[in-house]
């Protein structure tokens, strides 16, 4: 079995002390950030563009940075992020108009290359890009805010994208974001996940260092 990550969605840090926090939850325990973009008009909300990114790149140099771009278009703010230091960029396929296009450019800028499907997006979107992603991003929301309820009828389809990896790219990895808690991570694990993406679930807790290693305990780490 594959590493498991958890990844910790700055959108629930405090914004007004962003590297403070981002720096407190990777000493906590946390494996990577997860940085949502949102542009107000593919999902209704709007946060933070590449000089985030980058500003957060300064101050930790070697922390991976997952960006999900919930934009549209894409194109141009996968340039931006790679620049800005992004290690991963994921993007919906409902927002491109060439997704082998988009996949090629975010790993010719150097970036491992994710997909993210939404809670009522098909997962035959993903055929014939297997050979393109490194990795996939399971929406259990509805993309556009953090503090939403898990979508429980996700788990099935968590299950059959793990097979459908298996199949066709093993090394794939699969993430899950949105209303991922202590209550339900194991579960999400047991459906097949690897890599889970918290906000609220640890930046709304007091003492982020006890929540990550419950986190883990629920996994077993
Ligand atoms: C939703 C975002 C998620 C979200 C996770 O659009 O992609 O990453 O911030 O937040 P929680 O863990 O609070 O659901
Ligand atoms: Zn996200």
């Amino acid at each position: 079995m594959s590493e498991l990550i958890i990844s910790a969605s700055i959108l629930s840090a405090d914004m007004g002390c962003l590297a403070k926090e981002s720096a407190a939850v990777l000493q906590a325990g946390a494996d990577s950030l997860h940085i949502d973009v949102m542009d107000n008009h593919f999902v209704p909300n709007l946060t933070f563009g590449p000089l985030v990114c980058s500003a957060l790149r300064k101050h930790l140099s070697k922390t991976f940075l997952d960006v999900h771009l919930m934009v549209n278009p894409v194109d141009h703010l996968i340039n931006g992020f790679a620049a800005a230091g992004a290690d991963q960029i994921s993007f919906h396929p409902e927002a491109s108009t060439d997704v082998v296009k988009n996949l090629k450019q975010i790993r010719h800028l150097g970036c491992k290359a994710g997909l993210a499907i939404n809670p009522q997006t098909s997962l035959n979107c993903l055929d014939n890009l297997w050979e393109h992603l490194d990795s996939l991003l399971m929406m259990s929301v509805n993309p556009g805010f953090a503090e939403q309820h898990f979508i429980p009828e996700v788990l099935n389809k968590i299950s059959s994208a793990k097979q459908l990896i298996s199949t066709h790219k093993p090394t794939i990895r699969l993430g899950v974001d949105g209303g991922v808690k202590k209550n339900n991570i194991a579960q999400i694990a047991k459906a097949g996940a690897d890599t889970f993406i918290l906000g609220s679930g640890i930046f709304n807790t007091e003492d982020y260092t006890v929540t990550l290693s419950e986190l883990r305990s629920e996994l077993n780490l």
